[in-house]
């Protein structure tokens, strides 16, 4: 049977957010439904900012950052006289399946719908990677593989100038990006508010690290935990060493998402429709051992984020 899909992005962008767009269009219209595009996120929702999308206005998007539909922070969808408004018009437009690309934050706005009479279906879309019951949300890898390649130049300048730089990296309160960037570039230290930290020890790690013939220290620092500002003029006091802090910022949030992001999204979309052909709504999707899975949204906003010891423990190891 035909249906009415609303697909919309909300809370802070991501890379891969407009491959989720593509995927769902592109996935919707192969099974003969139609695509309603909400701009703006909630704001649309409430502010009936619809636009129909057929096949030929996703292309040329899969690659690129952003979001076309754009994404917005709406406080009034908070309220219920919000949602009653969206309700509305979402029932006058005949959309019956309302597909939300976005954070936790999002989700709990796609729950209240739900919870309203509206199918609802979560793509987890933030880099952050702080949603649960998914090994990874979309945008998380292009993210990690900016601030890789980041960190990469910072140490490339640091070397020649025997300095240490404190990196700030995104992640709200979660320190993933921090956590996998890190890891990936054999830093010192990585600061993330999932673990309490030492300066002293830190300290202690970045002069031993010069003692042994490191050429820089490197420190990567979630936004969560500390500022990269800050800590860089406290290590510097403390060691009497050449100390940089650098914040990444929205750089690491653009840009063209990775191969993993498109086919994640691509995958996400498939298994969207065939829930709306199995009348299950209400749901979150995600990735977790390399399977598509989906759980009732108020499952995953109870749960918590994945362990992270591992990675963690990997970084001290590794700084040596
Ligand atoms: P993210 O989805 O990236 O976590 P936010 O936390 O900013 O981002 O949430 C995005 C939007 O989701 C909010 O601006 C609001 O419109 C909606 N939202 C957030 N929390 C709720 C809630 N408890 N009820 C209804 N809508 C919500
Ligand atoms: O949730 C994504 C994110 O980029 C976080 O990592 C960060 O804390 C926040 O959004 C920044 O929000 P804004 O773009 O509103 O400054």
């Amino acid at each position: 049977m035909m249906v009415k899909i609303g697909v919309l992005t909300s809370g802070g962008d991501s890379q891969g957010m407009n491959a989720a767009i593509y995927s769902v269009v592109k996935m919707a219209i192969s099974k003969g439904h139609e695509v309603i595009g909400i701009q703006k996120g909630y704001y649309g929702v409430i502010n009936k900012l619809f636009v129909s999308l057929k096949e030929r206005n996703v292309d040329g998007i899969i690659h690129k950052g952003g979001t076309i539909l754009q994404s917005a922070r709406c406080e009034e969808f908070k309220t219920q006289e919000g949602q009653e408004k969206g309700i509305q018009n979402l029932r006058s437009e005949g959309i019956e399946h309302l597909i939300v690309i976005g954070g936790d934050g999002s989700y709990n706005g796609a729950l209240a719908l739900y919870k309203q009479g509206i199918n609802t279906y979560g793509l987890p879309g933030t880099i952050d990677n702080d949603i649960p019951l998914t090994d990874y949300t979309i945008g998380f890898d292009t993210t990690v593989n900016i601030v890789t390649n980041l960190i990469n130049n910072i140490r490339d300048t640091s070397s020649s100038h025997e300095r240490t730089s404190v990196i700030e990296v995104m992640g709200r309160n979660c320190g993933d990006i921090a956590l996998h960037a890190g890891l990936g570039c054999g830093v010192d230290a990585v600061i993330i508010p999932e673990f309490p930290h030492s300066i002293e020890d830190i300290c202690k790690r970045i002069e031993s690290g010069f003692k042994k013939g490191k050429k820089c220290g490197i420190v990567i620092v979630a936004e969560g935990a500390g500022s990269a500002i800050e800590l860089a003029k406290t290590l510097q006091e403390k060691t009497g060493l050449e100390v940089r802090g650098t914040v990444l910022g929205h750089i690491q949030r653009g840009g063209y998402p990775s191969n993993f992001d498109r086919l994640f999204t691509i995958r996400l979309a498939s298994k969207v429709m065939e829930l709306i052909e199995g009348d299950i709504a209400g749901v979150a999707l995600g990735i977790e051992n390399n399977e598509i899975t989906y759980h009732k949204i108020e499952k995953v906003l109870k749960s918590k984020n994945q362990k992270k010891e591992e990675y963690y423990e990997m970084v001290n190891i590794l700084s040596i």
